[in-house]
């Protein structure tokens, strides 16, 4: 028994280097290189990649090196060329990478902020964390909500909520905490007729959305607190929509309340959140090891930003569906509904009237 525990560590700690090399080969463009310039039958050296990218041809060996161990990309009898398999191509390389490739280029971030959260553990340490100290954070955020929403945002989420009519004919739309923008420019661009605003806490965030805004007439970015928007928009929004960014404010409760002053009286609200249980036994039933890589998530990062003052709430990323609802009856919201959406695998979406 204790053997094949021991043969489990061994398994995670290959897992956790491999998740690494593929992080640092997506960043170092590693893999579109690869594949532009080999094939099974014509693989590349290290030296070809490394030129290509302009790169150091050792680091680059070493690296290709680890990603064929590993087995992400194939290596020849000799060892020393490369390339990568057809079928494997569409899920690394290209626009629409896949969520699970995708995911791995998190863990560098939090790689980067250990020693903080160590810090952030002991009883007389800070509160939490600020998001200006999480590297890349909303370009990681926005490529992690492509991959997993961009394919089916428009197609199944919109109808689900009922709004694909409404948002067709025109009207106005707030994203809260909607960091650089992926949903606010994915559905703007779909839907012309209507105004979208985001709001965000961060100005990085914003100054990033408004860096992309290029030819979209009908959105806008303000750097805003969601637990105090502006006076001026009491009743003002006809759809109003979180995206993976209620667990990890500090005062959801307050920005919740908030949401429900500015929409109109028949206006709907959804929030898109983690489908956790509450129950860390549950969860680990339902979702297996990908349960701990939530919990990891929530450690390294959603519960630091969301507990980061003396009254933060600190709910994590797996607070569940139970509190989730009893947050919004207590903002006031009524017709409260959890629901799942195609392709949203991992989010449960909650739907809410005033
Ligand atoms: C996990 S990210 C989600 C970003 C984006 N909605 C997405 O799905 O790609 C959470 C976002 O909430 C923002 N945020 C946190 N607390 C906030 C607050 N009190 N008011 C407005 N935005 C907040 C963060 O800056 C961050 O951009």
């Amino acid at each position: 028994m204790s053997e094949n525990f021991v043969k489990q560590l061994d398994q995670i700690v290959a897992h956790g280097a491999i998740s690494m090399s593929i992080a640092l080969g997506d960043k170092l463009n590693l893999f579109e290189t690869l594949a532009s310039i080999s094939s099974e039958e014509n693989p590349a050296t290290p030296d070809e990649v490394a030129n290509k990218l302009n790169l150091k041809p050792r680091y680059v060996r070493e690296l290709l090196c680890a990603l064929a161990c590993g087995e992400i990309i194939e290596v020849d009898k000799n060892g020393d060329k490369f390339w990568i398999k057809k079928e494997h191509q569409e899920i690394m390389i290209g626009p629409n990478k896949n969520k699970s490739f995708v995911k791995n280029s998190m863990f560098p971030s939090f790689g980067n902020v250990f020693h903080d959260i160590v810090g952030v553990f002991q009883k007389d340490g800070p509160y939490g964390m600020d998001y200006s100290s999480y590297t890349d954070f909303y370009e990681t955020m926005s490529t992690l909500s492509q991959a997993y929403h961009k394919k089916t945002l428009v197609k199944d989420f919109i109808p689900m909520i009922g709004m694909k009519e409404r948002l067709e004919s025109g009207i106005l739309v707030l994203d809260v905490g909607c960091g650089n923008g992926f949903h606010v420019f994915e559905l703007a661009s779909h839907f012309p007729n209507s105004r979208f605003i985001g709001v965000d806490i961060t100005q990085k965030a914003i100054d990033e959305a408004k860096g992309k805004t290029n030819g979209h007439k009908n959105v806008e970015f303000l750097c805003m607190d969601a637990a105090k928007m502006n006076e001026e928009w009491t009743n003002m929004f006809d759809l109003v929509f979180i995206f993976d960014a209620c667990h990890d404010q500090c005062r959801p409760d307050l920005s919740l309340k908030e949401i429900h002053r500015v929409l109109k009286p028949d206006g709907l609200f959804a929030m898109v959140e983690i489908d956790g249980t509450g129950n860390c036994y549950k969860d680990k039933q339902e979702k297996g090891l990908t349960a701990a890589a939530f919990y990891m998530t929530s450690v390294f990062h959603c519960l630091p930003v969301g507990s980061n003052s003396s009254d933060a709430l600190g709910l994590g990323t797996m607070w569940g569906i139970e509190r989730g609802k009893k947050l919004l009856q207590n903002s006031g919201f009524t017709n409260i509904k959890v629901e799942k959406s195609p392709g949203f695998e991992v989010n449960c979406v909650y739907l809410a009237n005033k």
